[in-house]
């Protein structure tokens, strides 16, 4: 078991913000991430939809053998962690979570912004998470619907991006947050826009790092963490666009990827 891989999905390139952020601190450990660029975005659509595009993938994931399972997007999160981890039979860690976690620790002055898609803010499960965790902070939320084509179309520093964002961004910064939570894993792509549009003085939130550090608590607990580095290569699935996902990840990973393949998700529709 220890030398499974990890399961890692989204809908596309975003979670790979956060395999970038695994192979940092538990770099023994071998990825397969599957990306579901043949229906992003996920942000906009419904919750039973994403129920069982999530369900598909952790199937397609369980015939890699993988011994955990990151839902490395936050719309998924908000709406499948739940069924995912009453039918897997390993490990299922969110991103939202850890995110709530930092950004409760980050604020000084209790006034958080929670910027996602559309799925994400309306969930509400950040404000509910936050509540928990520091009952007097404010949060307001945001969502950012075309941040996530922007991202896939790799425009991250182009200047209809900043005029978007500024757009986007305006309110949270009329309320003084100084905690931002970038809680849709496509938007730390976009960091470098989003601090000049917030300012420098507001902390940017990647849910990312704390996900890494729950993962690595969780695998040693289990005694499922790899104790050495096995010259394992990490593995890349798509539903669709496999070479434009290659060239992309490669941007972004500290590693090489070498190929991408494409999956028929929908295959995985029966248990
Ligand atoms: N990256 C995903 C998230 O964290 C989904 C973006 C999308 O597909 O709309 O929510």
């Amino acid at each position: 078991m220890r030398e499974d891989a990890i399961g890692v999905f989204d809908s596309g390139v975003g979670g790979l913000t956060v395999a970038r952020e695994i192979m940092n601190q538990l770099p023994n450990e071998k990825i397969v991430y599957f990306g579901d660029t043949a229906r992003v975005p996920y942000g906009s659509k419904s919750k039973d939809t994403i129920i069982s595009f999530s369900r598909q993938i952790a199937r397609f994931l369980q015939t890699k053998n993988v011994k955990a399972i990151v839902i490395a997007c936050n719309t998924a999160s908000a709406f499948a962690l739940e069924t995912l981890k009453k039918e897997c039979d390993v490990p299922v860690i969110d991103v939202i979570a850890p995110g709530a976690r930092a950004a409760a620790n980050a604020t000084k002055n209790n006034k958080i912004g929670i910027i996602g898609t559309i799925g994400t803010v309306n969930s509400g499960i950040y404000s509910q998470y936050l509540r928990e965790k520091k009952p007097e902070a404010l949060v307001y939320a945001k969502a950012c619907p075309l941040f996530v084509p922007l991202v896939e179309e790799n425009w991250l520093y182009d200047s209809v991006t900043i005029e978007i964002a500024e757009r986007y961004l305006s309110e949270l910064k009329g309320y003084g947050v100084d905690s931002l939570v970038l809680g849709c894993t496509h938007y730390p792509l976009l960091r470098h826009t989003i601090q000049k549009v917030m300012g420098e003085q507001v902390e940017l939130v990647n849910p990312a790092y704390e996900t890494a550090l729950t993962l690595k608590r969780v695998l040693e607990e289990k005694e499922l963490n790899q104790l050495e580095w096995k010259d394992n290569h990490h593995e890349f699935y798509v539903s669709d666009g496999a070479e434009q996902f290659r060239s992309f990840a490669n941007s972004i990973l500290p590693c090489n990827v070498v190929e991408t393949n494409v999956v028929n998700i929908e295959m995985y529709d029966r248990g």
